[in-house]
């Protein structure tokens, strides 16, 4: 996500949700033993770079939601977030019961807040995305979702638009026969209404509580603004060795030409004003030397 710094006008009203779930079963035997969010992208575990957006958009305090055989490896990874400046809490998702429990599970926390939630295997970078996140998260009602133009769009939930106002029409979930070639991408903002609306959704056909249901709820209510991402953003996908790999290079290029890193937590915590240089550099003394802490010694060095 570069260094682009983030800080939303009411991010105290708005918490965060990373659901890494699921059991990455494309990714087999990858994941047999470990979390597909866990896997390295390149020079870190992926769940890295969803939480960079989330903090790249001003969200402070964030609930992780994995499975119980996954959350403990997570909890020891991230800790309480008081490194990076954020405030993690954890919770269970039983069973895969799709994206939309996120919303039952993270109630309490949610409390009477609006909520962000991004997937843990999904991975933006482009100038402008904190900004776009700022964007979404002042909205007073409603919910704000992210469309990117993609070359197999019956793979996600996809948007057909009005062809004159580009306004949304409908969402379909994996469609057979796609609508447009607009894949709506797992980064979400919903106003308080969205823990009711999880309520009241049926499981699918495959037997799941889909996002998309809770994204046509906001489409009939003409309270669901759906953001095109241009061209000059990247939206990659993690589910198939190959694009996990392809993400790893995507990185690994960036990373080496540009000599930054991306979603390094602490670099953003630092960058939004949750840190001062001083507390990196007493977390970076803890740590044995590797690129990714060498790296954020330099960070905090030239800050101090
Ligand atoms: C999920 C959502 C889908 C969305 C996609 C983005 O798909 O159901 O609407 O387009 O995430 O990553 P799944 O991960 O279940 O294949």
């Amino acid at each position: 996500m570069g260094n682009e710094q983030g800080r939303c006008s009411r991010g105290d009203n708005l918490k965060g949700i990373v659901l890494a779930g699921g059991s990455g079963s494309r990714l087999y035997p990858l994941t047999r033993s470990v979390s597909k969010q866990m896997l390295p992208v390149y020079d870190k575990p992926m769940i890295y770079y969803p939480l960079s957006v989330l903090m790249l958009g001003g969200i402070r305090d964030i609930l992780i939601i994995s499975t119980p055989r996954d959350l403990p490896r997570f909890e020891e990874l991230l800790g309480d977030g008081n490194h990076f400046g954020v405030s993690l809490a954890y919770a269970e998702q039983q069973q895969p019961n799709g994206l939309a429990e996120a919303f039952i599970i993270g109630r309490e926390f949610v409390g009477d807040d609006s909520v962000a939630m991004i997937l843990g295997d999904n991975i933006f970078y482009g100038h402008g995305i904190s900004q776009l996140c700022r964007q979404a998260a002042e909205l007073r009602t409603g919910a704000a979702i992210f469309a990117y133009r993609v070359d197999d769009p019956g793979q996600y939930g996809v948007v057909e638009f009005e062809p004159q106002t580009q306004r949304a029409l409908s969402i379909t979930e994996k469609p057979t026969s796609p609508a447009s070639d607009w894949a709506v991408t797992g980064l979400y903002f919903y106003d308080n209404d969205v823990l009711d609306i999880a309520r009241t959704i049926e499981p699918s056909s495959r037997g799941e509580l889909e996002i998309t249901a809770i994204n046509n709820a906001y489409l009939e209510r003409d309270q669901l603004h759906v953001h095109q991402l241009g061209r000059g953003f990247a939206w990659l996908d993690t589910g198939t060795h190959d694009s996990l790999h392809e993400a790893s290079s995507f990185v690994r290029t960036i990373e080496h030409r540009q000599g930054i890193k991306m979603a390094c937590l602490e670099e953003i915590g630092l960058s939004n004003g949750w840190l001062a240089a001083e507390d990196v550099m007493n977390w970076v003394n803890q740590l044995d030397s590797s690129p990714y802490t060498d790296y954020l010694r330099r960070v905090a060095s030239e800050r101090a």
